[in-house]
Parts: C-alpha cells; structure tokens; sequence
C-alpha cells in the first residue's frame, strides 16, 4: 500500500499542525506545505518566526501565552477556528511539538466535529521526543530502559496517580510543564522506592539558540530549578539512560561545533 494521495488544503477546512520543539529544521514537509497554502494561520507561544514565514500569503494571528498577560481562552480560540472555516478560509492552527501531546488539540478537534468543519491532524515531534533525543539521551536504551512514560507537571492530579504506579525504575520518566513541580514529583518517586542517585536532565529550550541542560540526581533534582530560562521551556527526564548523555551529547556538541548541519543544535548537558 503506498501513501495517501498528496491533497491541498480545501478552503473551509482547519489543518491542526505541530510544529515541534522549535527548530524550523524540524518541521515536517507536511507542515510545511500547509503553512503555504494557508490563509489563516493561529499559532501559539515559542513558534519560530521563520516557520511562520513560510505562510506568506497568510493573516498570522497568535493565540499564545505572553507572559505576564492572561491567555487567549480556549473557547475563543475554537470560535476562531469554526468561524474563520466556514468563511471558506485555509485554516491553519500551529502549536508547539505535537498537537495532541498535552497541546489541547484534541478539544479544538472536537469544536470542528461539533461545527461539522472537516480537518486533519499533522503530527509534529514532540518536545518529550526532541528533548532527551537532542541530548544524547536514549530513552529506551536496550539494557538499561524498556519504556518511557510522559507526565505533565502541571497539577498533581495530572502525575501522582500515574507516578504511583510505576513500579521503582522501572521506565524512564518524562515531565513537561513539570519545572514547578519537581520538588513534589521527586519527593512522591524516592517515596515508592526510587533510588535518590536516579540521574535526572533538566533540558530547556531543546532545538533552540536557548537550548541548555544539565544533570542532576533525583534526590537533588529541584535544587536550582528554573521554572523557565530566559523565556525557554524545560523538559525533566528521570531514569538511567539519562547517564548516555554525557557520552552522546557531548559527542554530539563536538560534531556540531565541527560545523556537522546534522548534528544542528543539540542540547549539551552539563552537570551541576
Ligand atoms: C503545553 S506543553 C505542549 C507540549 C507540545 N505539544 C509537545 O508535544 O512538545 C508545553 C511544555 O512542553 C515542553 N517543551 C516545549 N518545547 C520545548 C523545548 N523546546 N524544550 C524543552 N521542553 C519543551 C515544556 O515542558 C513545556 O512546558
């Protein structure tokens, strides 16, 4: 069976992108083709300005977080959406990573559903991939992890039922929006029974200029946290494989410092 046939994008209808963690080189050709043929593009916070230039015939609105102003709500965002499709637009919604992990696609899927506005998803990488990835970090290296698991930090209830059943370092542990958090999720994991010498990265801004990481154990995995670096988010991975990351990552900085384009921007990890 080869691939579905390579369709534009109808007037009236809403392509739900990802975007991934940042890097424009990291956009998938899907994305990239709709970003062209879009008349409407509503893009979200930490969306590269180079991705939106591939939308050059298109009214670019942001719908995002600024800091220090309260969010655009979900609900308008929708309303958006609906509207700007029925009007026959090319609608095009970019958010970071991918759009259905922890990105609140699947609520503006379901308003098009409710509106009878026909759409699609385009997957895009997510940060709880790029993140470890770009940090040398592989998250279910054989031997050492046999599944990695995703959380957000957001509120306890979104992580401590989930944390509470994994069995002690039994899988490597990804966190978003958990900078806030860490205190609380390293207390409830070295409560059942994980080791406090459990290496953790705390990797911000992946694919970024801002890019950074550093490692730390889990017993001390709090202590200088930043809830965001110069504007940057963080991505916290728990597990063993996070050790890898020092021999890949570094390995990988080298490459790049060699001026190696495919080793574009990775996420060093310093220890601290
Ligand atoms: C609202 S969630 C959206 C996740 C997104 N849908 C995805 O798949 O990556 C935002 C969180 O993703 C993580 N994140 C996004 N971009 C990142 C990046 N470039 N580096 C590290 N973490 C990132 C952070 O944990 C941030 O708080």
């Amino acid at each position: 069976m080869g691939a579905p046939p390579r369709v534009p994008l109808r007037p009236g209808c809403v392509s739900l992108i990802g975007a991934g963690p940042g890097d424009p080189d990291l956009l998938t050709r899907r994305a990239a083709r709709r970003l062209e043929e879009a008349d409407l593009v509503l893009y979200d916070a930490l969306v590269d300005p180079e991705v939106l230039e591939l939308a050059p015939s298109a009214q670019r609105v942001f719908v995002g977080k600024r800091a220090g102003r309260p969010a655009v709500r979900q609900e308008f965002i929708n309303r958006l959406l609906v509207r700007a499709a029925r009007r026959g637009g090319r609608v095009v919604r970019l958010k970071g990573g991918d759009p259905f992990v922890f990105g609140r696609g699947g609520e503006e899927a379901l308003a098009l559903v409710a509106a009878g506005v026909p759409f699609e998803i385009v997957p895009g990488v997510s940060s709880a991939i790029a993140a470890p990835a770009l940090a040398g970090i592989p998250v279910t290296h054989r031997g050492t992890a046999t599944a990695f698991v995703v959380v957000s930090g957001h509120s306890p209830e979104a992580y401590s039922a989930v944390l509470a059943s994994l069995a002690p370092q039994s899988a490597t542990l990804i966190v978003l929006m958990g900078l806030g958090a860490a205190t609380d999720i390293a207390t409830l994991l070295l409560e059942r029974g994980w080791q406090a010498d459990t290496p953790a990265a705390v990797l911000y801004g992946a694919s970024t200029e801002a890019s950074k990481g550093c490692t730390r154990s889990l017993g001390s995995l709090s202590q200088g946290i930043e809830e965001t670096r110069n504007g940057a988010p963080g991505t916290i991975v728990i597990g063993d494989v996070v050790r890898m990351g020092a021999l890949l990552g570094a390995e990988m900085a080298r490459f790049a410092e060699e001026g190696d384009r495919t080793a574009d921007r990775p996420g060093a990890l310093a220890a601290r």
